[in-house]
């Protein structure tokens, strides 16, 4: 038998302060921004430096663990939110489509293979218990080489954050999740980036993503012209997590 790649990871790592079903907890609409401005401007940045917007070449885009706002300076023309809460997920503006569905509860989605032409999740990755099925899933309804993107910053639902998110630096964080696409396979290497600048106010917002590997080339960009910070996970390039 295989072995489960969550198993890298200590003992403990994926266990929650509040185990309870996900559905209790997000039964509660929370119609709030969860990063501030300069956050969610450098979220749509990137995406947009990623080609993964309305004015790059995406055309349908699945945006995980999605709420009433998905952060695209130009939303892509077919924006498929999934999240936890219908309410939130029917207000969302940007989405053409929505899916209620708990990735705890099953990490594989009902769309079709390559279905998708890149995924994103936003300041959410630290709320799944199994990650790297949920990766391995989306490896899946993304085409090869559409770009998957994961981006956090430093605030949480403290009882539904894993509990190794919390022992571990924002740094570490990276690393952890380009650990997790490593891990489901499927991917080229991931890279990481300071998108906001460093050692100054406000939410910090870091972004790890590789492409869907099995394109001809991949089509991952390199986001190298973004308005990245050195802070060691980056010098204003990608680096690898
Ligand atoms: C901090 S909010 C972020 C929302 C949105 N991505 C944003 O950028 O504003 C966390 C989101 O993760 C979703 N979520 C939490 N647990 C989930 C699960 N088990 N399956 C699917 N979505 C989940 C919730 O619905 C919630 O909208």
């Amino acid at each position: 038998m295989d072995r489960d790649p969550h198993d890298e990871f200590p003992a403990g790592f994926f266990r929650r302060a509040d185990e309870a079903a996900d559905t209790e907890f997000y039964a509660d609409d929370r119609f709030v921004a969860h990063i501030d401005d300069r956050a969610i401007r450098a979220v749509g940045l990137l995406y947009k430096q990623l080609g993964i917007d309305g004015s790059g070449s995406a055309v349908r885009v699945l945006d995980l663990m999605s709420s009433w706002i998905s952060h695209f300076l130009t939303p892509p023309p077919e924006l498929v939110v999934l999240g936890m809460n219908e309410r939130e997920l029917t207000a969302n503006q940007q989405a053409s489509a929505y899916l209620v569905h708990d990735l705890n509860a099953d990490p594989v989605t009902p769309f079709p293979d390559d279905h998708f032409d890149a995924a994103t999740c936003c300041v959410s990755i630290d709320y799944l218990v199994r990650p790297i099925d949920v990766l391995r899933d989306v490896a899946r309804v993304v085409r090869p080489g559409g770009p998957v993107v994961c981006t956090f910053s430093n605030r949480c639902f403290p009882t539904k954050v894993i509990r190794g998110w919390y022992g571990i630096s924002e740094q570490m964080r990276c690393h952890v999740v380009g650990q997790y696409f490593r891990l489901a396979g499927g991917f080229t290497e991931p890279q990481a980036m300071l998108c906001t600048p460093a050692n100054t106010p406000g939410d910090p917002l870091y972004a790890v993503w590789a492409a869907v590997a099995g394109a001809p080339e991949a089509a991952a960009g390199t986001a190298d012209d973004a308005a990245a910070a050195d802070v060691g996970v980056s010098s204003g390039d990608a680096a690898a997590p």
